[in-house]
């Protein structure tokens, strides 16, 4: 990481593969293994297709500053596509992922896309009410695209199939939909 925080404004920073072990921390303690597995996660920090993003925060002391959030983005020939969004529990409701996504927006623009695409689990509302706070709107739904989720909570993004530990379902589980999002970059 290439930057530090202080105690009251996050710190942007973007991640490279040498942040594996922090991302894998935070996937860890969210229960939330958006980027696959380890090996899968160490892929998307070293592809240079992708950019991640991070947020700092911390005390300002040596050693005191943790990843708090991060957001991964793919590009692809015309579009991008949002592939993780995580903000670690503690720290939700304060602005991180709203952050996160205008940087990930801004990237995609820098790349000349045309879209900022996504997937989301349909039983996932706070996730589902960001992107819509964000200007995102439906493009359809694929039915039955993820394993079944018993807790109330998200989501898998595009690629991200694989059931997590904590989304093993009950057997005979229905699939959940998954909901197609976007917002729209440029003119056209
Ligand atoms: C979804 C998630 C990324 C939101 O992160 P966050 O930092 O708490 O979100 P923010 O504080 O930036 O919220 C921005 C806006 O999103 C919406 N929002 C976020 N969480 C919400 C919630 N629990 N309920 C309703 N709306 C919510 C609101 O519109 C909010 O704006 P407001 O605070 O002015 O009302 C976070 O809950 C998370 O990491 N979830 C687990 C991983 C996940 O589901 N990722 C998305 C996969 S598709």
């Amino acid at each position: 990481m290439n930057a530090r925080s202080t105690a009251s404004k996050p710190v942007l920073v973007r991640l490279t593969e040498a942040d594996l072990p922090c991302v894998a921390a935070l996937e860890e303690a969210s229960g939330w293994p958006m980027g696959g597995s380890e090996a899968q996660l160490a892929a998307t920090l070293a592809d240079p297709a992708m950019a991640v993003y991070g947020l700092m925060v911390g005390d300002g002391q040596a050693g005191g500053d943790e990843l708090a959030a991060y957001a991964a983005v793919a590009r692809l020939p015309f579009e991008a596509e949002l592939q993780a969004i995580l903000v670690d529990e503690a720290r939700r409701g304060q602005g991180l992922a709203r952050k996160l996504l205008a940087v990930v927006a801004d990237q995609a623009r820098d790349w000349g896309s045309e879209r900022l695409l996504l997937e989301v689990r349909a039983g996932n509302a706070p996730a589902i009410a960001l992107y819509r706070a964000a200007g995102f709107t439906d493009d359809g739904v694929r039915r039955g695209y993820y394993p079944p989720c018993p807790a109330p909570q998200p989501a898998s993004l595009p690629g991200q199939e694989t059931t997590p530990p904590r989304q093993a379902g009950a057997a005979g589980a229905a699939r959940e939909d998954a909901r197609l999002m976007s917002l729209t970059l440029c003119a056209g």
